[in-house]
């Protein structure tokens, strides 16, 4: 499937009785295509063997087919390729060198064909660009930038060129089968995971959109609705989207999975704000996963409890009222959830807890000092690379011996449990700043012994249940 666009535009030409000049890198290749369509079609081919990120190379091709007397008719300016990934992450150098490609080149070749061309009352010029140029989509951050430079630049051109006998067309397929993904690495996508275009089909649409003079063309009805429905959305909304269908289900991160994206500085302001209803997404979606975690505990009267992010104290209120003769602290970052815990405690009399502000990054509580740590649904939040400063810090407060509870959002494992990871990717806040993370290697990782990890599942709400021990 080499280079299957070029095949398939360059054979549409040939098929038409097109002569041919290919250029790309790869000469081996260049030169069997151009024997195969000298034979298949009776056309005269040349090829020449030249990297279009050389920012030369426009020039030197042009001065090639000049000498030679070669008169270009119609121009495809269809070489492409993707840098994939986190921008943060991905390479400069193979980001401009696809500058060079999809901007510097395409405009260079345009520039130095189409005067002949425009002289000559008759030519065309066909720009590769993508259903990408429509939208702003991450992880394709700089190609989609580059190819919405394509469609732009085709558009003004074109409008331009009316009434020359010129035609310019974009060409924007979606996803199809080629060596691109896998070139760039990005097969894991879920852009790639669905049903791909063939590249002849998307060859023709483009032969055929140039041919009757259309300024754009986006080939298959999915494309189109696709395009179409992007056009309605708010750009914020197409982006978020557009990150989904680009990140692989595996996601990106150290653990494979999702990180967080709402800062610590934000959380305790938007659970403020979550306060109001949080118990009754703790009914419907937690409650299960919570009992379980209590039960876990065997908390046994007079032990050392603390609880770290007590929320509204829906586990909190059953913690002290187990460990009437003992101490309990809970901590939390949000006054609004405190508010609502010290309301929920009050109903127990002569209840033995104190509540407090305060992170999980910094306890202000003694070494070894702890039997049993609990802590529900706040890793879900933490970022990963950020996961091991809470962990040490649980592991110097707990005796040794000391359990540790963790109740969190997990992935998804069952039918329907990818929904709020889904929900996250979109718009993360919607979710609590909430997303699945797996904590058991984690945790053994820093020395604990992972006695029981159970998922439960409510409300399509995937948990996992922890019990580790120093
Ligand atoms: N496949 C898709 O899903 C998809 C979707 C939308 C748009 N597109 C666009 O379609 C076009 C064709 O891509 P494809 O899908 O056929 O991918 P491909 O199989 O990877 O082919 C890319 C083509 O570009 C040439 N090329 C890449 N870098 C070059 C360079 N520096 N100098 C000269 N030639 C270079 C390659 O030839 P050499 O390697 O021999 O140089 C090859 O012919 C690209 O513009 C791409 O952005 C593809």
């Amino acid at each position: 499937m080499a280079s299957a666009m070029r095949y398939a535009l360059s054979r549409r030409f040939a098929a038409d009785r097109y002569n041919l000049v290919m250029v790309a890198r790869n000469a081996q290749r260049l030169k069997e295509i151009s024997d195969e369509f000298r034979r298949s079609f009776g056309v005269e081919t040349h090829w020449i063997a030249k990297d279009l990120a050389v920012p030369e190379a426009a020039q030197n091709i042009f001065d090639e087919l000049q000498n030679k007397q070669i008169h270009v008719d119609i121009l495809v300016n269809n070489a492409g390729f993707n840098e994939y990934g986190p921008f943060i992450a991905t390479d400069l150098h193979q980001e401009l060198r696809m500058i060079q490609v999809h901007i510097g080149a395409l405009t260079a070749l345009t520039k130095l064909f189409l005067p002949a061309m425009v002289q000559r009352h008759r030519g065309g010029i066909l720009n590769v660009g993508s259903t990408g140029s429509f939208a702003p989509v991450p992880l394709n951050t700089v190609y989609c930038a580059s190819k919405a430079y394509i469609l732009s630049f085709t558009e003004a051109l074109a409008e331009e060129l009316r009434g020359t006998g010129v035609m310019v067309t974009a060409l924007c397929p979606g996803a199809t089968k080629t060596e691109f993904a896998s070139r760039a690495n990005m097969g894991g996508a879920r852009i790639f995971q669905g049903s791909l275009m063939d590249a002849g089909t998307v060859a023709e649409a483009g032969y055929h959109a140039l041919l009757r003079g259309k300024t754009r063309i986006i080939p298959g009805f999915v494309n189109k609705a696709t395009v179409a429905s992007l056009r309605l959305l708010p750009r914020d909304m197409v982006a978020r989207i557009g990150r989904w269908m680009m990140t692989p289900e595996s996601g990106f991160f150290p653990e494979g999975r999702l990180d967080a994206r709402v800062s610590q500085d934000e959380i305790g302001h938007v659970y403020d704000r979550l306060s109001g209803m949080y118990d009754i997404w703790g009914k419907l979606a937690e409650s299960r996963a919570r009992r379980r975690a209590i039960d876990l505990a065997g908390i046994e009267d007079g032990q050392s409890v603390l609880e770290v992010a007590v929320g509204t104290g829906l586990a909190f209120f059953e913690i002290v009222k187990r460990n009437q003769n003992g101490r309990n602290v809970g901590i939390d970052l949000s006054t609004g959830m405190l508010s609502k815990a010290r309301k929920r405690l009050g109903k127990l009399s002569g209840a033995n807890y104190e509540l407090s502000i305060g992170t999980a990054f910094n306890l202000m509580t003694e070494n070894e000092s702890i039997d049993l740590l609990m802590n529900c649904y706040m890793f879900d939040l933490i970022p990963y690379d950020e996961m091991d400063k809470v962990l040490t810090e649980f592991k110097r407060v707990l005796k040794k011996g000391g359990k540790l509870i963790l109740v969190n959002m997990t992935e998804g494992e069952k039918l329907g449990s990818k929904l709020y990871d889904f929900i996250y990717d979109l718009s993360p806040k919607t979710m609590g700043g909430c997303r699945g993370v797996r904590l058991s290697e984690k945790l053994k990782s820093h020395g604990f012994t992972v006695e029981v990890r159970e998922y439960h599942q409510q409300a399509l709400f995937p948990s996992e249940v922890i019990l580790a021990r120093k």
